[in-house]
């Protein structure tokens, strides 16, 4: 593990056979400067931005999986049952963490805490809207919840894997702290990427219905998350009298350029989710993680 990096705590509990583990981790973001990432407010931001959706949405995550686990279906199935529950574990420790940081930039009068409240209203408000449109068809709020998770599963396993093996982002992380803690978590969704696809399938089956209801919702949560984290990253921006065009060109090269974007380089990867017989494990990240846990003493 890198000396530089602040945990103060590391400890792994393994959740009785499940296939990954769950990491006790605690950053130290006390010595994380304003602009964290390449000195520059555009990039933080952007990634400040991406950090304020986290505690709302892996919260909505946790308590959909949790709210299904012991559907007939799926309730007997002891191997998946071992992988919900470290699942479980991971997501929490992810949103410890990112409200950690989330309240280090705050630090810095980054209104951070008013972005995530907005994150939850956005989520509630979805959540609600779908499941009152849905209803007539026979699903209930627990379907749709878990279908949203699903997808967006989906969506944190890609750009995650594209934060692994995207050279040019790597290199925009100067602070080794916040290099250390996206890495981890870009591991462990890579770790966890088929548990709420397992349930979903469990539950809805490989059927038409499935398939037409997992991919809707994957174009729905994307475009959702896409414009509420770029219209944050503005807002912090704008807060922070940093709105101009050196900032948005760092960001539009950071994240959206064709060759080296954060948002366009996983592209690719997102679109194998509408094929039919699609599983999150086809992308195969097993030799990427291993390196990349190697690197981070995991
Ligand atoms: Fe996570
Ligand atoms: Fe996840």
């Amino acid at each position: 593990m890198n000396a530089k990096v602040q945990i103060a705590k590391t400890q792994i509990s393994n959740r009785q056979g499940a296939s990954f583990p769950v990491r006790r981790m605690n950053f130290n973001f006390d010595n994380v400067p304003e602009y964290w990432m390449d000195g520059s407010a555009g990039l933080t931001h952007f990634m400040t931005a991406l950090s304020a959706l986290f505690p709302a949405g892996e919260q909505l995550f946790i308590d959909s999986v949790r709210a299904v686990r012991y559907h007939p279906a799926i309730k007997d199935n002891k191997a998946l049952q071992k992988e919900i529950s470290a699942f479980i574990g991971q997501e929490a420790m992810h949103t410890h963490e990112h409200v950690g940081f989330n309240a280090s930039a705050q630090k810095f009068g980054h209104d951070v805490a008013t972005l995530e409240k907005n994150t939850d209203s956005v989520i509630q408000f979805g959540r609600k809207f779908f499941a009152k449109a849905m209803k007539p068809f026979g699903y209930s709020q627990e379907m749709i919840d878990l279908t949203a998770t699903t997808a967006l599963e989906h969506f944190t396993a890609t750009i995650a894997s594209e934060l692994l093996t995207n050279p040019h982002i790597q290199a925009l992380m100067t602070d080794d702290t916040m290099r250390y803690m996206w890495m981890w978590h870009a591991v462990e969704e890579n770790e966890h990427k088929a548990v709420a696809y397992d349930v979903y399938q469990g539950i809805f089956g490989t059927g038409a219905k499935s398939y037409a209801l997992r991919t809707v919702a994957l174009v729905i949560a994307i475009s959702m998350i896409l414009a509420t984290q770029a219209q944050f990253t503005l807002r912090l921006l704008k807060a922070d009298k940093k709105l101009n065009f050196k900032e948005l060109l760092m960001i539009y090269k950071y994240a959206y350029s064709p060759s080296k974007g954060i948002i366009t380089g996983f592209a690719g990867e997102i679109f194998t989710y509408f094929r039919p017989q699609f599983h999150p494990n086809d992308l195969d990240t097993v030799a990427l993680l291993e390196k990349w846990k190697a690197k981070l003493g995991l």
